[in-house]
């Protein structure tokens, strides 16, 4: 489909491989701040609503692919990863049609919206057939650099290998963003020459080269270097990781949120929380995880895609991964919530209390010690210490189903499938096997005996008999 003139389609360089990591995994697809650092690039584009955005995959491409199905992008095979200028060309048939084209290096993970959508509006303004955003840096090492004429404007971009000893002295760096007209950049990039250092087709190489045919060419300095600064070793990973998370607790502070030591706190970008939600440190947030307001969360907490409600107290160091949690319920502290557990309102899951595919109706309590897996369990139970729903045989699992108001006495286990109806006792100690009508006691266990007399004589036996 033709992109209407003028607007917009978004180009991401993502076919490279980066070595210097030193990792299987090609450094895109390294998380920062819970997603591959090329999600990030794409997320910060798509804030441009472009009518189409376009990645360049190779290296690890069906990798790639995976990790962008959410993000809305046609893919195109650069079979062959014979530069940057070559990765362009070869999406020229998806970039037909496109009124302006948006490159972007894939290793920009802190890029904002806000950046890109200043630069596109400077391209056009300036109508030049090619922008560059550059950046001034400290140390430029490893980076293209912006030769600029002694007018002040850009004659060129020299890659470090190729660069001269005074080149190599300038520290504004391309920072790998570019706007341009896609057809007069794909014409200008079809005569480009691989004669360089690595013996690669350059996208730095339009910028003389356009200017050589008379078009022009502009640079955009963009004053916060580090955002604009690929990453490209593990230190680099570290630090826009830190960015990520430091804005997006700024944006939560801005918004009412308490974090009571916000560098002490990683909140994934993707999270919402409601007002006047209070979070200790060392609390991680991760996906995208909805949090009500007026709750509060203590130390050592992880929340991973998951929804609490409203006034939800989360004590401390919980696990909480797929899993939703009602209005005003308390958990912990060392509680934890194993992917599709569902607790209704004004429930209690306190110490060492684990659930899984679980679901607790409201102002049902299990305190202490129990394991709850494959459950459905009515409102206002209790669950006491150390119950156990046995949910596998060994190969199938079943289920455990309560009704509401249930009493199960401490140390039992529910042996499933097995059903406990409305207002049952188990009761303390009891293996159930087998179904309990409603408003019946379950008792379980071996009936208890004592034996009178039974320590002295033990203590008269003579020894070395071993018993
Ligand atoms: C590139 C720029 C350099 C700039 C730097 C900023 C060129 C020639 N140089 O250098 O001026 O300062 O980025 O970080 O462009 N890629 C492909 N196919 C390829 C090669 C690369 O898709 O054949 C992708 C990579 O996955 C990456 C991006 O293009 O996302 C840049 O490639 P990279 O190898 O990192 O370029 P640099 O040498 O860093
Ligand atoms: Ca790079």
């Amino acid at each position: 489909m033709a992109a209407a003139a003028g607007s917009l389609t978004v180009l991401v360089l993502a076919a490279g491989k980066g070595t210097r990591l030193r990792s299987r995994t090609i450094k895109l697809l390294h998380p920062v701040a819970g997603r591959p650092m090329v999600a990030w690039v794409l997320a910060a584009a798509r804030g441009l609503r472009p009518a189409r955005t376009v990645t360049v995959i190779g290296y690890q491409g069906d990798d790639v692919r995976a990790a962008l199905t959410d993000d809305d992008t046609r893919f195109v095979v650069q079979a062959e990863q014979r530069g940057t200028g070559h990765a362009v060309l070869e999406a020229s048939s998806a970039l037909r049609g496109a009124g302006t084209v948006l490159i972007l290096n894939g290793d920009l993970p802190t890029l904002r919206t806000e950046t890109l959508r200043a630069f596109v509006r400077h391209h056009r303004r300036t109508g030049a057939a090619l922008s560059v955003l550059s950046a001034e840096v400290p140390d430029a090492r490893g980076y293209g650099r912006i030769v600029r004429g002694e007018d002040g404007s850009i004659r060129r971009i020299v890659e470090e290998r190729d660069a001269s000893a005074a080149e190599r002295r300038i520290r504004e760096i391309n920072s790998g963003i570019y706007c341009a007209d896609p057809k007069l950049l794909l014409r200008v990039l079809s005569t480009v020459r691989p004669d360089n250092a690595q013996g690669e087709y350059y996208i730095t190489d339009a910028v003389g080269a356009l200017l050589g045919q008379g078009r022009r060419v502009g640079v955009l300095c963009h004053d916060d270097h580090v955002e604009v600064l690929g990453v490209n070793t593990r230190q680099e990973l570290s630090e826009a990781a830190r960015r990520l998370y430091a804005r997006k607790a700024d944006a939560l502070q801005d918004a009412g949120v308490t974090l009571v030591d916000a560098d002490r706190t990683l909140i994934d970008p993707r999270a919402s929380i409601g007002r006047d939600t209070v979070i200790w440190p060392d609390v991680v947030i991760e996906g995208a995880s909805r949090l009500g307001e007026g709750c509060v969360l203590r130390p050592g907490c992880r929340i991973a895609d998951s929804r609490l409600g409203k006034g939800v107290e989360v004590l401390d160091h919980c696990v909480v991964t797929d899993s939703s949690v009602g209005d005003g319920a308390r958990l912990g502290p060392f509680a934890h919530l194993r992917p599709d557990t569902r607790l209704a309102a004004e429930t209690r899951v306190g110490n060492f209390v684990e659930l899984k595919k679980t679901r607790l109706g409201r102002g049902s309590k299990a305190n202490h010690l129990a394991y709850l897996g494959d459950a459905e369990i009515g409102a206002r139970c209790n669950i006491g210490a150390g119950t156990i729903t046995c949910n596998y045989d060994g190969t199938h699992k079943h289920r455990t189903t309560l009704g509401d108001e249930v009493f199960i006495g401490s140390d039992s286990q529910l042996v499933a499938p097995v059903r406990v109806r409305k207002g049952a006792y188990v009761a303390a100690g009891s293996t159930v096997t087998s179904d309990v009508p409603a408003g019946a006691l379950a008792v379980g266990r071996a009936r208890q005996r004592n034996i009178d007399g039974w320590v002295k004589r033990r203590k008269k036996r003579k020894p070395g008999r071993g018993d």
